[in-house]
């Protein structure tokens, strides 16, 4: 099945094929010839991937589907949520999103240090508009580790792992995400459960 991923970001792109496998062939606008910045105005995660496929629909006509995740930090009463990409922006005193976080966390003990990545995928199929969630929880871990993943994977310290038979075991070690294998890190990834669930509902509906 053909499906247009909403992103410009190669590394889901990549996320995404290996968590869906081989019936899917996922292709990015841009490949469709699409180059236009994707519209992200929203004040959720829900509206905001909405906003992207149906960005994509209304451009291409085509099946696509988007995401828009977030990490909700519970000490900041859930930021940066929606705005976890922008995090840093405009402050000069801080070099990356990372170094803000571990920055305003500095003295927070670890108990208080929970948080959790939140997705939302929206798939539109013809007419069919479809919204999946996924939830990965989690502490914000005091320095950064591994440089496996992507964005604030080095210090997010998930509270449970892959085992070796690769049920999910306490995080014992305080392993974080960007030290799990790939295949880890999409077995437990809040985005790796939305595309499941998406795959599965297409399974469901034949495709
Ligand atoms: P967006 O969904 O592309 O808007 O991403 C929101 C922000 O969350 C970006 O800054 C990403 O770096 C961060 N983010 C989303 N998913 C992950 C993840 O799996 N690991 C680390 N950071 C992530």
């Amino acid at each position: 099945m053909k499906l247009i991923f909403a992103t410009a970001n190669l590394h889901k792109l990549q996320e995404a094929s290996e968590i869906l496998g081989p019936g899917f062939e996922l292709s990015t606008p841009a490949a469709n010839g699409l180059t236009d910045e994707i519209p992200e105005t929203g004040n959720t995660l829900e509206a905001n991937s909405l906003q992207k496929a149906s960005f994509i629909k209304e451009r291409l006509g085509a099946d696509c589907f988007a995401d828009d995740s977030g990490l909700e930090v519970d000490y900041l009463d859930g930021a940066p949520g929606v705005y976890t990409a922008r995090y840093a922006a405009g402050e000069p005193q801080y070099k990356d999103n990372l170094e803000k976080l571990l920055c305003v966390l500095k003295d927070v003990p670890w108990e208080k240090r929970t948080a959790r990545f939140r997705a939302v995928v929206t798939l539109i199929i013809g007419t069919e508009v479809k919204q999946f969630e996924g939830v990965l929880e989690g502490h914000i871990g005091t320095e950064r580790k591994g440089d496996g993943g992507f964005g604030y994977d080095p210090i997010f310290i998930p509270e449970e792992i892959p085992g070796p038979d690769g049920a999910l075991v306490p995080n014992a070690k305080g392993v974080a995400n960007a030290e799990l294998p790939e295949g880890d890190k999409n077995a437990i990834s809040h985005r790796g459960q939305c595309m499941r669930a998406m795959a599965a509902y297409l399974r469901s509906i034949g495709k």
